[in-house]
């Protein structure tokens, strides 16, 4: 049986720890809103079938603009797990895989989209893309002092996009009893396993004024290669 796959996009932060009067979805990189640069890698992944887009409520005819008539735009909710929610609400019947994709992640490469959408398509349930974790990682108590140490080697970091057989995912959506980070979460809540496959450093989220300059240094290093990896530049630059 062949399977339809949507990409649904929470687009609807302000970016308060970017410290910026727009939406964080809204910043530029290279002269492009970073949710042009989200969209345009899910839409460079064969798999990817339809793309919708929560966008913060009062930019949602800029966004329809910006993306064009191939993508649905929904008004994003007040946290990012209602955006999710109301983008889902609107995919066509017939999707029955969906990724669900940070605007917060504009360098993830296709490759990566297409490796959790073939999971997905293969049959997996719910995936989600994970890097081990480089730093020692401690747990504190409330005045700052060190409880304990944990051992990394059992952590990942997670990024998205995360990908969910639909049904699943709605009735997760249906049944959130609390705000999660993320949608692999709400899945778990339902004692759904959950498969960690290779993330990419590229596909880091834009959190900090910072993580802006870094996006920009890397596509000064880097371009999409045909198969939606990411390659160093000739010496020379752009082009
Ligand atoms: O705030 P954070 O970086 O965790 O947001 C992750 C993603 O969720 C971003 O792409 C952001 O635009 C989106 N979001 C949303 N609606 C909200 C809050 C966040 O779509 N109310």
């Amino acid at each position: 049986m062949s399977r339809r796959l949507a990409a649904v996009v929470p687009a609807a932060g302000r970016g308060e720890r970017l410290g910026a009067a727009v939406p964080k979805a809204m910043h530029l990189l290279a002269g492009e809103p970073l949710l042009v640069h989200a969209v345009r890698a899910l839409q460079a992944a064969p798999s990817v079938a339809a793309v919708v887009v929560a966008a913060p409520p009062s930019q949602q005819q800029e966004v329809c603009a910006l993306l064009g008539p191939r993508v649905c735009v929904v008004p994003g909710g007040a946290t990012r797990q209602e955006s999710v929610a109301r983008s889902l609400a609107v995919l066509a019947s017939e999707v029955d895989a969906v990724l669900v994709h940070d605007a917060a992640r504009p360098l993830t490469p296709p490759s990566l989209i297409e490796s959790v959408a073939s999971a997905v398509l293969g049959g997996e349930r719910a995936v989600v893309p994970g890097l081990p974790i480089p730093d020692t990682v401690k747990q504190v108590d409330a005045a700052g002092r060190v409880v304990g140490t944990v051992d990394r080697a059992g952590l990942r970091a997670i990024q998205t996009p995360q990908g969910f057989e639909r049904a699943l995912l709605q009735r997760a959506h249906a049944g959130a009893r609390s705000e999660l980070t993320d949608d692999a979460g709400l899945v778990e809540q339902l004692g759904q396993s959950v498969l960690v496959v290779p993330g990419d450093d590229a596909a880091f989220k834009v959190t900090r004024p910072g993580d802006l300059a870094r996006a920009e240094a890397f596509l000064d290093r880097f371009k999409l290669g045909p198969d939606g990896c990411w390659r160093p530049r000739e010496a020379g630059g752009h082009g």
